[in-house]
């Protein structure tokens, strides 16, 4: 049967996203991002990628997060990627904002991984195919490699965007002095460091690297906003078999310690306090940050992200309920 032409809603920019600045860029990400690292692999069922993807696309997010290696298997979320494109997304490429990254292990030998030259430019060929895309709005160098001299990682990255296969770059998970260079080199030779991502939630903070992005004219995007899944709903109950920590993949059950569910427990009777779910205050309570530019969102179903969407109607959080927060944490 054939399927119907998707139609994206068209009060997608009226519907409550809000786009926020990249540091001193011209550049305005959605509040939300989607990330593709899990639930979009070649294991993951198209039809619930697609639901997704249009949700996400329907309610404002404009902002897509790959990288060479999500799956499983790896390369598969970039495949899948492309595929949506082809059946739905392509006439609004324009709309979207896409990026990927490379930095970590993904083919064998000694030029597919870490931060070379070699290994960062043909990744990023390889990404492009997959997503059938003539060019990502944004690349990554994925980690820092301390055995790589930094000036050949950057320079890797200018040359990506002179030759127009990125329009802007980034860094994740470089560790501060690291990034400082970073940031100068990059401005020193006009490709600015359009952000900086890490991981920031109310159980990792990352405050020294949003304010060090923020000196130095860089957004700052948030991954894993819900550590994964733990500050939501999903285990105040046990481990629910269709869970990722059920599928044990990159998250495992040692983490779910008495303490920690003692605290999530806590943290869940605060926010319906509030009148909403554990993951939308997660997600509010990183949004509050004006630094951070956009959250990075990982969902299973659409009914999880229609849950997170509704962070856009959280009310600002009071002192007192701030200061719970934090005492449940300390
Ligand atoms: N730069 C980096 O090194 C790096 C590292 C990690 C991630 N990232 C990026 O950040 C993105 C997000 O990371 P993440 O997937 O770890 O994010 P996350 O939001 O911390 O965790 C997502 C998981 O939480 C659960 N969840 C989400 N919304 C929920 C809701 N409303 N209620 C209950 N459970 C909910 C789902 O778990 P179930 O699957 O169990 O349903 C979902 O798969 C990635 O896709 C990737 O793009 C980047």
């Amino acid at each position: 049967m054939t399927e119907p032409i998707y139609s994206p809603a068209p009060d997608r920019y009226e519907s409550g996203m809000t786009y926020r600045r990249s540091g001193r860029s011209g550049l305005l990400m959605s509040a939300l991002s989607l990330g593709f690292w899990h639930n979009f692999g070649s294991i993951s069922d198209f039809q619930n990628c697609k639901a997704m993807m249009h949700c996400a696309f329907d309610n404002g997010i404009t902002c897509f997060d790959l990288a060479n290696n999500y799956g499983p298997l790896y390369g598969t979320a970039e495949e899948t990627f492309g595929r949506l494109m082809d059946v739905s997304m392509r006439p609004y490429r324009d709309e979207m904002f896409i990026t990927t990254k490379a930095g970590y292990d993904m083919w064998p030998g000694p030029y597919g991984n870490w931060g070379s030259r070699k290994y960062l430019i043909s990744s990023l060929d390889q990404s492009l195919r997959r997503m059938h895309l003539d060019y990502v709005d944004l690349f990554y160098s994925h980690r820092y490699d301390p055995e790589t001299p930094l000036e050949e990682t950057l320079q890797a990255l200018v040359d990506i965007v002179r030759r127009g296969k990125a329009l802007y770059v980034g860094i994740s998970r470089w560790p501060m002095e690291a990034a400082s260079f970073a940031y100068r080199y990059l401005r020193e030779r006009d490709v600015p460091c359009l952000c900086y991502q890490g991981k920031h939630n109310l159980l990792v903070r990352d405050d020294d690297d949003i304010n060090l992005a923020a000196d130095n004219g860089a957004g700052y995007v948030g991954f894993s906003p819900l550590e994964q899944g733990l500050l939501s709903g999903r285990y105040l109950n046990g481990i629910p078999t269709d869970s990722r920590m059920a599928r044990r993949e990159h998250l495992t059950s040692d983490r779910l310690t008495p303490e920690l569910l003692d605290k999530i427990r806590s943290l869940n009777e605060v926010a319906s306090q509030r009148g909403e779910s554990l993951a939308r205050m997660s997600l509010a309570w990183v949004l509050a940050n004006p630094k951070v530019s956009s959250v990075i969102i990982g969902t299973s179903s659409v009914e999880q992200m229609k849950d997170n969407l509704q962070v856009l109607k959280s009310a600002p959080f009071s002192t007192e309920e701030l200061q719970r927060i934090e005492s449940i944490l300390k």
